[in-house]
């Protein structure tokens, strides 16, 4: 369990804290400070010192100085990440509770909790001992914060970690009839509703993309359909979320060709972590939307049954695809997908998916590529939720001269472009199967990251949560 976060109504002189203040401006001293400890952080202040830790009678008090910057975005991004510094004191002293209290003008201490309870998250399963590697924090409370910030806040880390657990857990455990049982789990836990389709169902539904790249698995597919339907929904007709839920990519008979390409390819279930950890946030914190999320799953290796360069496959839509690439496969999943969503006349369809290297090299574990026909004004919103939630946008263009590239010679389409544009093509793959307005987002490189990077950590980052979150609650 991550620590959860709460509004604090009072504190006392038993309880730990930490105290968060603008570095030459710290008139609260006399309230929490005995003239010796005030003596120590003016000198503090005046150095570079970010943090100091005191020790009063039974109880840690941690000063914290935040730093300034005329970006508040860029403000709330330092405190996450100092949020998360301080974490290696609390272990030091095993502090199990702690109160914040915010002493600078521009309310930082929900993005320093936030950073604190993201960056408290252990993926611990597999360990022996895990119990002794247990970090101890349980609960963090904001002295100032209503119930429903500290609880919304609460809920998007939870939400988060979650997210990051599905993007960690290897193939020998989440195959894609598992993924439906851990969306289950989610749903009952939050409220959403999940209706899933098995092998016979997409079969039924001529979902030829995602049968295609099941053909040399061992396990079935499967097609899970969540719902959130508020009595007080703000929108008529749903939000669509997708996400591709490639449980582990092995490139199929088109083996992954790059040394070490493989070996995270656990993580390519990177955009269905995000939507259902989404789903899992809108519902826990009951926001007004109608949202729909759907996640075509399967992994995606070769076999003696599996489709092969060359083949030709009728997708649900009717299109036909020539598969030039079997390590394409996101798109001939998502393509489905995208296309069963018409059905529900969607007032806007957001697609998270971890869909192409391309992506990953343009922008790195920093930011997302996005891409769609959605009108400016939800763009420019989207985008403000990236910078609010430091899950920043790129947006890529979709120029239909770059469409000549996915031209088959024997099809309506091609799953592979040329050598450049990557990230477009695969893009206008997709935009062939939508007549909604529509935004695409390739998580490719920030789902799941290789080095450690503060509240963010290594491995799944859980990515999407957030922004998805932040979007929904403004919408
Ligand atoms: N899952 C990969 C994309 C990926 C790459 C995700 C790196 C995360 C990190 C995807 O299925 C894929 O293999 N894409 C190919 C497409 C190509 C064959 C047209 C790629 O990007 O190389
Ligand atoms: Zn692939
Ligand atoms: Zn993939």
């Amino acid at each position: 369990m991550n620590p959860v976060i709460s509004a604090a109504q009072s504190f006392s002189d038993k309880d730990n804290i930490i105290i968060l203040s603008n570095r030459d401006n710290y008139e609260w001293k006399s309230e929490f400070l005995s003239e010796h400890e005030v003596e120590y952080v003016k000198q503090a202040a005046e150095s570079e010192t970010s943090r100091i830790t005191l020790l009063q009678s039974g109880r840690v008090v941690v000063v914290q100085f935040l730093k300034k910057d005329d970006d508040i975005n860029k403000q709330r991004e330092y405190s996450r990440k100092d949020g998360c510094d301080v974490l290696e004191t609390l272990r030091r002293y095993r502090v199990e509770e702690l109160t914040i209290l915010d002493k600078t003008e521009r309310s930082l201490m929900l993005s320093y909790a936030e950073g604190m309870a993201l960056g408290s998250y252990q993926f611990l399963k597999y360990y022996i001992d895990a119990d002794k590697r247990k970090h101890c924090l349980k609960n963090i409370g904001i002295y100032g914060a209503t119930e429903k910030e500290a609880e919304e806040l609460s809920i998007v880390t939870e939400a988060t970690c979650i997210a990051r657990d599905l993007v960690n857990e290897p193939l020998s455990y989440l195959t894609a009839p598992k993924l439906s049982e851990e969306f289950a789990e989610m749903g009952k836990k939050s409220g959403f509703t999940l209706e899933v389709f098995d092998k016979k169902k997409i079969t039924a539904l001529k979902m030829g993309g995602l049968l295609a790249v099941n053909r040399g698995s061992f396990d079935p597919p499967t097609f899970n359909i969540m719902e959130w339907k508020p009595d007080n929904a703000k929108n008529k007709r749903p939000i669509i979320l997708v996400g591709k839920g490639i449980v582990f990519d092995t490139g199929g008979v088109s083996l992954k060709p790059t040394n070490h390409s493989m070996d995270f390819m656990k993580s390519d279930m990177g955009g269905a972590a995000a939507v259902g950890g989404a789903m899992y946030a809108i519902a826990k914190a009951k926001l007004p939307v109608h949202v729909i999320t759907l996640v075509p799953a399967t992994d995606n290796r070769p076999g003696k049954e599996a489709y092969v360069p060359g083949d030709v496959i009728t997708m649900h839509s009717g299109a036909t695809v020539e598969v030039l690439n079997t390590d394409a496969e996101g798109r001939m999943v998502m393509a489905d997908a995208l296309h069963f969503a018409k059905k529900y006349d969607p007032e806007l369809v957001l697609d998270f998916a971890t869909l192409t290297g391309a992506a990953a090299r343009s922008v790195g574990g920093q930011g997302i590529v996005c891409m769609g026909t959605a009108d400016d004004d939800t763009k420019n919103k989207m985008k403000k939720s990236g910078y609010t939630v430091q899950e920043r946008l790129v947006e890529f263009p979709l120029w239909e001269e770059y469409k000549e590239l996915i031209k088959s010679d024997i099809a309506d389409i091609k799953n592979i472009g040329g050598p450049v544009a990557g990230a477009i093509t695969a893009g206008l793959f997709l935009k062939h199967f939508t007549d909604y307005p529509w935004l695409h987002f390739d998580i490719a490189g920030a789902a799941f990251l290789h080095t450690p990077d503060s509240y963010r950590g290594k491995n799944g980052t859980g990515v999407g949560v957030r922004l998805l979150f932040d979007f929904i609650s403004n919408y």
